[in-house]
């Protein structure tokens, strides 16, 4: 089978995540209390402070946009940019309520940015570079949109061993179907999840200072089935191997997803660790 082309693989996404909007805003506060350390973590990293215009990749429902732009105040600016409308709808809906008027949100692609050279004083972008067909091209857009000697900040998954949070499914739905390995390059989860291989496209954009940390955190749930409603209701790819069983199959993986997720269970609460790489770079001068 062909693999599919750059426009594919974009198309995809779109529909992906706006599929799963809704189970994004559903769950927006639950993951925003479990994951806005790392929003402080990209914040840090970016150096930003009041009076700069940054730009968030693939922002989603808004993260790290909107922690950007209560940090950056009025006298700076955030745009956040996705392909998916619907989560972006959920994000403007969420800038109305913490009454932020310095953030918009627009829908692109984020390997062809619509802005001038040179416009933004920082990039950020949590969990979405591993998505692109094309990461080089996204990178050559990210230098040509910065100013000189400003800094981008990304997140992306490491690697699944150290991700329970997102590798039980995936291991439990092996157990019913083949998939078949990935090519290295395919877009997926675990696609920038080696150290260096983020870091290395930087270095060939001609970024600077370029530091690559494994970031270890936990997340924790209520109870296990809290855990997989959650989970199946945001996270699309996982979604979509969901969907290749029959339903016999998915009550025994369920099952055996709740489980495995209980051997993580400490005390009252589940407690799953995630690794995080952050990938830090400056545009020189
Ligand atoms: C896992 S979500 C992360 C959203 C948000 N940054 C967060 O951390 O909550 C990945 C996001 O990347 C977006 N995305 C994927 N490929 C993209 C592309 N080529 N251009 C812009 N956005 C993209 C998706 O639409 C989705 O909203």
């Amino acid at each position: 089978m062909n693999s599919p082309s750059p426009e594919q693989i974009i198309e995809s996404q779109r529909q992906d995540w706006n599929r799963v909007a809704d189970g994004w805003e559903k769950w927006d506060r639950f993951f925003d209390e479990q994951m806005a350390f790392l929003n402080h973590r990209l914040v840090g990293d970016a150096r930003l402070r009041a009076g700069l215009r940054v730009l968030d990749l693939g922002s989603g429902t808004g993260y790290p946009a909107l922690l950007t732009a209560q940090t950056v105040g009025t006298s700076g600016g955030v745009i956040g940019i996705d392909l998916a409308e619907q989560m972006l709808e959920a994000a403007r809906r969420k800038a109305a309520v913490l009454k932020l008027s310095n953030v918009t949100f627009r829908t692109g692609d984020v390997t062809t940015l619509p802005f001038e050279a040179a416009s933004f004083d920082a990039v950020i972008s949590r969990f979405c570079l591993m998505f692109l067909p094309e990461i080089p091209k996204a990178v050559a857009e990210i230098a040509r949109v910065l100013k000189q000697d400003t800094w981008v900040a990304a997140a992306v998954w490491s690697a699944p061993e150290k991700n329970p949070y997102l590798k039980i499914p995936i291991d439990i739905i092996k157990q019913f179907i083949e998939i078949p390995p990935a090519e290295p390059s395919a877009p997926g989860i675990f696609r920038l999840a080696k150290s260096g291989e983020l870091a290395g496209m930087f270095q060939q954009a001609g970024f600077a200072d370029i530091s690559d940390d494994e970031f270890l955190g936990d997340v924790g749930f209520p109870s296990a089935d809290n855990y997989f409603s959650s989970l199946m209701d945001i996270a699309a790819p996982i979604q979509n191997l969901w969907t290749k069983l029959n339903p016999v199959q998915q009550k025994d993986a369920k099952q055996r997803i709740l489980d495995a997720t209980e051997q993580y269970r400490k005390g009252s609460i589940i407690t799953l660790p995630i690794a995080v790489r952050i990938i830090t770079a400056r545009k020189p001068t």
